[in-house]
């Protein structure tokens, strides 16, 4: 009786509910309170949205590393809807604000111990955010047997100012996706999560992170598998210790002196962040070129604990990094649509047609590398463009694969590459074409399977996709897609012969010999040396082993 009584208890006090709707978690750090939602196919599971992670970064703690946040004891965290976005100046919302370090969870069984999922959102570092009601809903991951972390991080200027001094060591908003991982570490357990089964799952942007914190010294035991989804962080461009150059860009934007490092990050410490996104556009070169504008930094010692101290891509090269389990891929079209409004664009096309060699390694992310004039030429002549660009008559085809494979698909093939000689990696091609898509050409069509297409299949992005239902078309795509992923992230490996939907599926890992990758189609099926005749030309021009 006693016995039973005490069971009773502690599981009160893993998870009381409040009401019939509301639900409460209790943490070290003070209780949080959530509700219960509905999956894609109607199961109920608890969301806890908004949990603040880390301080406010204002004021002192402006382009400073993040620091986690304090107890709120005795109050009661309300985590009951979405909290604010990171501010940006995508997609119009009225929700920016620098209290943004916040993280959502959603898990079915508060008292279990299953694999954690956590998100890490695209939007090139300076977009987007992992909130449910805009780019990251949870309802259909929440279908399979996870517990799903989505996070916000700190994006451009106020995330990634980096003047290579103690003020501004640079990397910011990658240690808020790292603190959030101690959050997840130290908490999750009490959602239900496995704080020794975590896998992160980034997009683009979010991609790339993955392979940093691989490397980083800050990230070391946070996690224990990745899904590396359309990015990279293997550029050919050199890793620098500062941007400097953006930072004074910045400063004359936001009227501020550019006379010396210490004024420059002293003014725009004040500035307001609305002011940050009024010069948003200007901050790129052109157009919105290059679309790696904020970016990591080899980060000098000042005392601060560093995110990158080595190379990140001499690190992957000599396997000095954390060699966890990987799935690894892109899109068969990526970036099509930024190459279809590029070459409409009387500017850019002129541009393109009089300067292509000063600004293909722009738009390309090849600045400063070695014989980037001649090479844009070599790569030119590769892709077939070779007549003048008519804006409006050109085909922009041979443009988007230039495009998608400089932006995303060579530095993900050169990943695959480097860290398939040392870890398991499954590697994958997503090609099924949907009905709805981030590229619809022509009319309302879409053009194929481009950047972050295949994520409507795993999270619910309202700016792009209805929530699909079980008669949907859409519906095997997501069952195959979010069984895959989440067997990976239960096992290491993404097979399973007792699934209904993966029982015919073997997905071979990926082997430097044989560079096997899986297309996901509508049917799934294996190839070998994924665009090899394209990413073969990058290897030869750019002279790469
Ligand atoms: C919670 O889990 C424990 C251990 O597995 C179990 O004994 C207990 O009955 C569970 N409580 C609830 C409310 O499910
Ligand atoms: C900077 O000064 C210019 C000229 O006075 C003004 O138009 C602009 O709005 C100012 N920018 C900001 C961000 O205050
Ligand atoms: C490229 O090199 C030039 C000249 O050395 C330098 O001024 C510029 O800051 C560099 N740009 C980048 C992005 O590294």
């Amino acid at each position: 009786m006693i016995r039973l009584l005490f069971l009773t208890l502690s599981a009160a006090a893993i998870a009381t509910i409040a009401s019939s709707s509301n639900i409460e978690v209790s943490t070290t750090l003070g209780n949080i309170r959530g509700v219960k939602l509905k999956s894609r196919l109607g199961e109920e599971f608890n969301a806890f949205r908004g949990i603040r992670y880390a301080k406010n970064p204002i004021g002192e703690l402006r382009f400073k590393n993040p620091q986690p946040v304090e107890s709120w004891k005795p109050t009661i965290f309300d985590a009951t809807k979405d909290g604010p976005r990171c501010p940006q100046d995508q997609f119009d919302s009225p929700d920016n604000s620098e209290d943004c370090l916040r993280l959502n969870v959603y898990s079915k069984d508060l008292n279990a111990s299953k694999p954690v999922i956590v998100f890490i959102h695209a939007g090139g570092f300076y977009g987007s955010s992992g909130r449910s009601n805009t780019d990251a809903g949870p309802q259909l991951l929440m279908d399979r047997d996870i517990v799903l972390v989505t996070i916000n991080y700190r994006l451009g200027t106020l995330g990634y100012l980096a003047t290579g001094t103690a003020e501004a060591p640079g990397n910011a908003g990658f240690k808020d996706q790292v603190i959030a991982l101690r959050w997840v570490r130290d908490h999750i357990r009490n959602f239900g999560g496995d704080p020794n089964s975590v896998t992160l799952l980034g997009y683009s942007a979010g991609s790339m992170s993955i392979g940093l914190h691989m490397v980083s010294p800050m990230s070391k035991g946070l996690f224990h598998k990745g899904i590396a989804m359309s990015g990279s962080p293997a550029l050919l461009e050199k890793y620098k210790e500062d941007q400097l150059d953006l930072a004074q860009r910045q400063a004359k934007l936001l009227n501020c002196s550019v006379d010396n490092i210490d004024e420059i990050v002293k003014c725009i410490k004040e500035t307001p962040f609305e002011d940050f996104l009024k010069t948003f556009d200007k901050m790129f070169d052109f157009g919105y070129h290059p679309m790696l504008n904020w970016r990591p930094v080899i980060e000098k010692d000042f005392g601060q604990e560093r995110f990158l101290t080595d190379d990140p891509v001499a690190a992957l090269e000599q396997g000095n990094f954390q060699k966890i389990p990987l799935i690894v891929g892109m899109t068969k079209d990526e970036f099509a649509r930024i190459a279809y409004y590029n070459l409409k664009d009387e500017k850019i096309a002129k541009k393109m047609n009089e300067n292509w060699e000063e600004i293909a390694p722009i738009m390309l992310h090849y600045r400063n590398v070695t014989n980037s004039k001649e090479n844009s030429n070599l790569l030119r002549d590769a892709y077939h463009m070779d007549k003048e660009i008519i804006p409006g008559t050109t085909p922009f085809e041979p443009f988007g694969k230039l495009y998608s494979d400089g932006v995303i698909g060579f530095p993900v093939h050169r990943f695959v590459h480097l860290v398939g000689k040392y870890t398991p990696v499954h590697y994958y091609c997503f090609s099924y074409k949907g009905r709805f898509s981030d590229f619809k050409y022509p009319g309302d069509t879409a053009y194929g399977a481009v950047h972050h297409d295949d994520l409507l299949y795993l999270l619910h992005v309202p700016r792009l996709a209805p929530l699909f239902s079980k008669t949907d078309p859409e519906d095997k795509i997501v069952e195959r897609l979010t069984r895959l992923w989440t067997q990976f992230a239960k096992t290491g490996n993404p097979n399973n012969k007792m699934d209904e939907y993966l029982k015919n599926l073997e997905w071979n890992p990926f082997t430097i010999e044989d560079e096997n990758y899986l297309n996901i189609g509508d049917e799934f099926s294996m190839g070998k040396k994924l665009f090899d005749e394209r990413f073969s030309a990058w290897e030869k021009i750019f002279k790469l082993k």
